[in-house]
């Protein structure tokens, strides 16, 4: 019988899908069996809530019209808020599904070909534990870049704009328009605008190395930016200190508050803000420090481990990150400038699998060469 060619094809078709088995399913499934899958509201982080509320002051008249208007008490407040981005985040999984983006959108970041050097980290099983991952928006195809770790990458704005008309920001672009999120014009979201971009920026929100930069903006650096003030920025330990000279306009506008209380919070603030603009080397730098997977075994789930305890500087500033200030706009200037969101976790990775790492990633190796 296995003298046959067409018996040795069956042999091995067999073979190789009781291999994808084990190794897509129940390696996973084993890894994770304790891991409970998180609800859309434990999924709201800081950083989530920071873009969040960057949408609420982008476009203050939409998101009032479609969100409505938060309440004064600084703690009903942060309880209102975290409620409407999780519903937020829910109708936008909604719009992201019904609108197909998944066709030629992926949202996993492969171990091979260099994709991490591209997108950021290589995807984990543990990052579709969640709600919002059911079923897994992984996609079959990629017409355009892989999204997992969209968020933080581009500001809300310039997600607003190429969603009305993707040729504004990206000549040539082949992605649909989608006025039909718009009343109108780019600045007027509708609730289905708002959602999607709280959903887009959620996208990679629960990483430390949150917001990404592509490695191949480096290239088309500004001939004329000083080189020796990026050099020495270079060598600033943590991200968001690094990331100050990025922007030296912006502290003039908020500095006055901001600065004294928590300069961290200020610097990741610019950082955000000019996340738009063209990265400096120690952006580059800082956010390719942040990637490698070698941290310290997580500690068990459900028990979150505080940041004074994580010895590297990423996770810390990961931490500090929690709802910082940025533009002192009328309406959000006061109650929650410094309140960190109370019900807001800040990273957590799950518990250390269960079988070896090395394991599970030469099982998924083979089925990627497969
Ligand atoms: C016909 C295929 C297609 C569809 C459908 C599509 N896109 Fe795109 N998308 C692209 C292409 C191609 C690009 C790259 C060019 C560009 O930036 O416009 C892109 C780029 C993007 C980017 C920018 C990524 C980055 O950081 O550079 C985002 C965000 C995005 N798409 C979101 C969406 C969302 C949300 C939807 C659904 C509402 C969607 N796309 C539907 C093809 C598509």
């Amino acid at each position: 019988m296995l003298e046959s060619k067409g018996s040795v094809l069956v042999i091995a078709g067999l073979f190789f899908f009781a291999l994808a088995f084990v190794s897509n399913a129940l390696v996973p499934a084993m890894m994770y069996k304790d891991l409970p899958e998180k609800t859309a509201e434990q999924l709201v982080t800081a950083n989530l809530r920071y873009q969040f509320e960057d949408l609420a002051r982008r476009f203050p008249a939409s998101f009032e019209k479609h969100m409505g208007k938060p309440p004064e008490d600084a703690a009903a407040r942060e309880k209102w808020l975290n409620e409407k981005c999780a519903e937020s985040l829910r109708i936008g999984r909604k719009v992201y599904v019904g609108e197909a983006c998944w066709h030629c959108h992926s949202q996993f970041v492969r171990p091979v070909s260099n994709e991490s050097r591209r997108w950021g980290p290589v995807s984990e099983s543990w990052e579709y534990q969640n709600e919002l991952q059911r079923p897994v928006m992984f996609g079959t195809r990629r017409v355009g870049p892989d999204l997992s770790r969209e968020g933080g990458r581009r500001s809300n704005d310039w997600q607003a704009a190429h969603l009305f008309k993707p040729t504004l920001l990206s000549d040539g672009s082949v992605m649909p328009e989608y006025p039909w999120f718009f009343e109108g014009a780019p600045d007027k979201p509708n609730l289905r605008g708002l959602a999607l971009m709280t959903y887009l920026q959620w996208l990679g929100s629960w990483l430390e190395s949150y917001p990404y930069y592509e490695e191949y903006t480096a290239s088309s650096l500004p001939a004329d930016a000083a080189p020796s003030e990026v050099a020495a920025a270079g060598d600033a330990p943590a991200a968001g200190e690094a990331a100050a000279p990025a922007n030296p306009a912006e502290p003039a506008a908020d500095g006055g508050a901001a600065e004294p209380a928590n300069p961290d919070a200020a610097a990741d603030t610019e950082k955000k803000e000019a996340s738009n603009a063209q990265p400096t080397d120690a952006e580059l730098e800082a956010a390719k420090v942040a990637i490698p997977g070698t941290k310290p075994a997580p500690p068990p789930t459900g028990d979150p481990q505080p940041a004074e305890s994580q010895p590297s500087p990423t996770e810390s500033k990961a931490t500090e990150n929690t709802n910082p200030p940025i533009d002192p706009a009328p309406e959000s200037e006061t109650p929650q400038a410094s309140t960190p969101p109370a019900a807001v976790e800040g990273d957590e990775r799950p518990p250390a699998p269960a079988l070896p790492e090395a394991l599970f990633r030469t099982a998924s190796l083979l089925m990627q060469a497969i």
